[in-house]
């Protein structure tokens, strides 16, 4: 969406699970500097999502959360489900995962889900990989087809003619669904380096094959963008080895499940990986890590890439390029300040280790002096 004029926005919260509720109060802090700092109000719609709202509600995805998200501008998602005990008390169904992440995605159609595998110079020592390779950091984005394929699929289980069980699931896309995505990547490698890396695997799946042709035709729309094809096995190795040849890559929903999280372990941490998955008419933001159970309520999970999918949402769905980056600075000010979270401890760096809510303060004291500048 563009900017409107009366720069008021709102925004469902859909907090989460777990670590969920406590990553959100801080990303939600920067809204309330802005309303304060500039013209713009946000009006926030907080509503159950998730496991949770699962055994509040009835339902991982109720329809007070449809409500408040159709009526957004935007959308922010804090991570859900519960672990795996707790988890195996809802049904299938309407377990998280199914019930109300890959729900909300076909709701609002977001077919196109933009991860960012960042760490700027002074992040750097984040990076379990060397510094010859990672040089003066990572800044790659990756960009996955969120709707279609493996993921929403026919699934089948039955007991084939030989009396054994069986299961089936269906890679499917159509030639819109894989082009609007292409488009996307395109677009991005255009406003970047013009460098586009498309991930495949046609030396084997129909479905690749049938991707590149899709991708030759869109290429014509954008002659001056180079195209580097490579196999999603080798891009995996290719991400631990030599992560600075990439720029954009662009590849279907399964492959950039994988290769975000392994994008995550270039960093250092999920922590580090706000996401936007941006549809037709809307965007939700949601970091691309899990709820984290295990830590939930100790004050320790990382607000970061929760934080970042503000900074997303400000420059994506609202025009405020401005207001992003200065979030983007503030939070970068931080760790060059020495502090990081508990995630992101490595021995070499000797880091102050904040807890949730001081990295919040720490960057909200940053962002309101970035703010108050002008
Ligand atoms: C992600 C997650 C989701 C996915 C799950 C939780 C449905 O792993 O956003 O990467 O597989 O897409
Ligand atoms: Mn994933």
């Amino acid at each position: 969406m563009k900017p409107n004029a009366t720069n008021a926005y709102k925004i469902a919260i859909l907090a989460g699970d777990a670590i969920g509720p406590e990553i959100m109060a801080q990303a939600v802090r920067v809204l309330g500097l802005l309303s304060k700092h500039r013209d713009v109000a946000f009006e926030l719609l907080e509503a159950p999502f998730g496991a949770n709202a699962y055994f509040t509600h009835g339902k991982a995805f109720p329809d007070a959360a449809k409500t408040a998200c159709d009526a957004a501008d935007a959308i922010l998602k804090g991570p859900v489900g519960l672990s795996h005990a707790e988890s195996q008390k809802i049904p299938v169904a309407e377990q998280a995962e199914r019930g109300a992440i890959l729900p909300l995605r076909a709701r609002y159609n977001t077919f196109a889900n933009f991860r960012p595998i960042y760490l700027s110079k002074d992040m750097a020592h984040f990076s379990p990989l060397k510094r010859e390779i990672i040089q003066d950091g990572i800044d790659i984005l990756l960009i996955r087809e969120l709707v279609g394929g493996l993921y929403f699929g026919e699934k089948e289980r039955g007991i084939n003619a030989d009396g054994k069980r069986y299961v089936k699931e269906v890679l499917e896309y159509n030639e819109d669904q894989v082009r609007q995505v292409l488009v996307v990547g395109f677009e991005q490698a255009r406003l970047r380096k013009g460098v586009l890396h498309n991930i495949h695997k046609s030396n084997v799946l129909m479905s690749s094959v049938f991707w590149n042709e899709i991708l030759d035709e869109v290429h014509l729309d954008f002659p001056d963008i180079k195209v580097i094809h490579l196999l999603v096995d080798a891009a995996a190795t290719a991400l631990c080895l030599n992560p600075g040849q990439f720029d954009v890559m662009v590849m279907e929903n399964m492959f950039g499940d994988i290769l975000s999280d392994q994008g995550g372990g270039i960093l250092g941490s999920l922590g580090l990986m706000p996401s936007a998955c941006v549809g037709p008419e809307k965007a939700y933001y949601e970091p691309s890590h899990g709820s984290a159970p295990d830590i939930a309520g100790k004050n320790i999970a990382n607000p970061y890439s929760m934080i970042g999918c503000v900074a997303m949402m400000l420059d994506m769905s609202f025009g405020m390029k401005a207001e992003s980056d200065a979030v983007w600075a503030a939070m970068k000010s931080v760790f060059e300040a020495g502090y990081s979270t508990a995630d992101l401890s490595s021995a070499d760096s000797s880091p102050k280790i904040v807890s949730t809510t001081e990295f919040g303060d720490l960057v909200m004291t940053e962002l309101e002096r970035l703010l108050a500048l002008g």
